[in-house]
């Protein structure tokens, strides 16, 4: 048959499709979570997320070191403090994992972006993302003075980018305000603008011990079933003066990620979340999906829908393999 079109030329030969491929996912796209816990020389492995660690903040460093050798640009740093309170009082200290392993990790690869997640849920000790009411409510306005302390003691440790994942209203502007005021004003902010409450962080809050002890997260996190809610968060968080934004969770949401991404005049991220990553794992560990393939495929889904970088528990792994090949 004489057809003009044969779509199929350019997928005969692997030099072909290469060729031709639109995108392609590079180790410099990528940005890796890491857990730092208190102590020295721990390196425990995460049960409900297989192959990531509780790391201390000297281990955290050695990791960070291999993790800049592989190509990736930047880590994202979670902390477990020693202890929680009802205000989270451990997520300003200067001692805290989160902020010993940023000196540490620029100290050893000073090259290496620094983000730093910024929340109070992992230093709560019920476990929400801001300081309560007496009626067990979450106070916004009240919690915005706590972040800000923590994204300045975060700034003040080293990190070149503050992460807020606590989805108060109005808590870019706080920070800005509070990093700005420090003397920080060079400092990046990061936003989760965009962060559905879902059952895809389950495993994460086991790693970080951050479930909340008393209801969900509804009152603040977004309502999955809300699309347009998506584009007022991301523009709110521009305005009060977001550099980069994240949309989260990821594969379910890539037509969130796709809206976002087209309107928003920032850089936005996507975040692989822990539940996807465990979700992954399970199957692939069953032989139910060929787990490279997966990954790769589910990578270059964030970049089609328009992702300028990943946050993935995939991220050191996908650049090492990315090098031996
Ligand atoms: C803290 C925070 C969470 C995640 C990132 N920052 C958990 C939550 O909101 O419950 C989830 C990350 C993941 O699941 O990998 N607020």
């Amino acid at each position: 048959m004489k057809l003009i079109e044969r779509p199929r030329r350019l997928r005969a030969s692997r030099a072909m499709r290469d060729l031709v491929a639109e995108w392609d996912i590079r180790a410099k796209d990528l940005v890796q979570p890491l857990f730092v816990v208190p102590g020295q020389g721990v390196r425990r492995p995460i049960s409900s997320l297989p192959g990531q660690e509780h790391l201390s903040a000297d281990e955290a460093a050695k990791e960070a070191e291999a993790i800049y050798r592989a190509g990736v640009p930047a880590v994202l740093l979670f902390g477990i403090p020693p202890e929680k309170d009802s205000a989270g009082s451990w997520a300003a200290r200067l001692d805290a994992p989160v902020q010993d392993a940023t000196r540490r990790i620029k100290q050893a690869v000073p090259d290496l972006l620094v983000m730093a997640d910024t929340c109070l849920c992992e230093y709560t000790n019920h476990g929400h993302c801001g300081v309560l009411r007496e009626d067990g409510s979450v106070d916004n306005d009240a919690t915005l003075p706590l972040l800000a302390a923590a994204a300045v003691s975060q700034a003040e440790a080293g990190a070149d980018v503050i992460a807020p994942s606590d989805m108060m209203d109005g808590r870019v502007a706080a920070l800005r305000a509070g990093l700005d005021s420090a003397g920080f004003s060079q400092t990046a902010i990061l936003s989760y603008a965009v962060k559905y409450r879902s059952g895809f962080y389950g495993p994460f809050r086991e790693a970080a011990g951050s479930a909340p002890q008393h209801g969900d997260r509804s009152g603040y996190q977004m309502d999955f079933r809300n699309g347009r809610d998506a584009l007022r968060e991301a523009r709110l968080d521009v305005a009060e003066g977001a550099d980069m934004l994240l949309v989260k969770p990821g594969m379910p949401y890539l037509d969130i990620l796709a809206k976002v991404a087209s309107e928003a005049q920032v850089p936005v991220g996507a975040y692989q979340v822990s539940g996807e990553y465990a979700m992954l794992e399970a199957a692939a560990e069953r032989g139910w999906l060929d787990r490279d393939q997966v990954v790769g495929e589910s990578l270059v889904a964030f970049k089609r829908a328009g992702a300028r970088f990943i946050v993935t528990y995939y991220a050191y792994e996908w650049a090492r393999r990315a090098l031996a090949r």
